[in-house]
């Protein structure tokens, strides 16, 4: 797989490419570009981004910024045409909130690319036009798409071909089709027994059987707890509502 990051900040990723898990998928024939926006602008001082039309506070990434930054580094090909190449990943708060369902589904393409967006984001002409998908890592806001865009191949990277030292170490892990989409059981190690907290009879067992079933067990019940959070909170957020209303 060949992953391309356009970014304001490529050197933030050497960091990453270092990890362990990155240099094995590295090896094993994946790629991971950084392309530095700036390269490429058609902007006096390396300009990439302007006030927003309207006011507010920050600054937008440039919409004629991104269209020549992707040109520069896909041989001159219109961006509109490119993302019918390759799926083109705008990263922004508002985005398809990533999940591992989506991890898999990026996992199998071939080439993907990730926008990086700073300051307020971007013009919404690059999303529109230029992206395939917009992805959020969360419903929260970070300073830019950068950290975004290392959580996105991370979660992708572990699942490709030789990543992980141990083959079935991606497969059966939390939200996992393996796991139902639950999350993953408990895991223990040595000592058995620390400071009285002991480690499951069970799982020193060597019933293989029954581990298993404990683990589905302890899998399904961390899936109820999360399910009864979130109906919690949304219950929550209904009584907020009606109280506002
Ligand atoms: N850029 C800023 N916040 C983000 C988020 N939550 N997900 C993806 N990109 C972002």
């Amino acid at each position: 797989m060949r992953i391309d990051v356009v970014t304001l900040f490529p050197d933030w990723f050497d960091w990453f490419r270092a990890q362990r898990h990155v240099t094995n998928a590295l090896a094993a024939g994946h790629e991971l570009r950084t392309l530095d926006m700036r390269e490429h602008t058609p902007l006096s001082g390396g300009q990439v981004d302007d006030t927003p039309f309207g006011g507010g506070a920050g600054m937008v990434l440039r919409v004629d910024v991104m269209d020549a930054a992707l040109r520069g580094f896909y041989g001159g090909i219109d961006p509109l045409d490119l993302r019918n190449q390759r799926r083109v990943i705008a990263l922004t708060p508002s985005g398809r909130l990533l999940d591992d369902r989506l991890v898999d589904e990026l996992a199998a393409e071939p080439d993907i690319t990730l926008l990086c967006g700073r300051y307020e984001g971007f013009d919404e002409r690059i999303i529109e036009h230029f992206a395939t998908d917009s992805l959020s890592i969360g419903e929260y806001v970070i300073a830019g798409g950068e950290l975004a865009a290392m959580v996105v191949c991370d979660a992708l990277m572990r699942k490709l071909p030789g990543a992980l030292g141990h083959s079935d170490s991606a497969l059966e892990e939390s939200f996992s089709r393996a796991l139902g989409g639950r999350p993953e059981y408990p895991h223990y190690t040595r000592p058995a027994a620390y400071r009285g907290w002991k480690v499951p009879d069970v799982l020193l067992s060597g019933h293989h059987e029954q581990i298993r079933d404990w683990r589905l067990e302890r899998s399904r019940e961390r899936g109820e707890e999360r399910g009864a959070q979130s109906a919690g909170e949304r219950g929550a957020e209904e009584g907020e509502e009606r109280a506002e209303g």
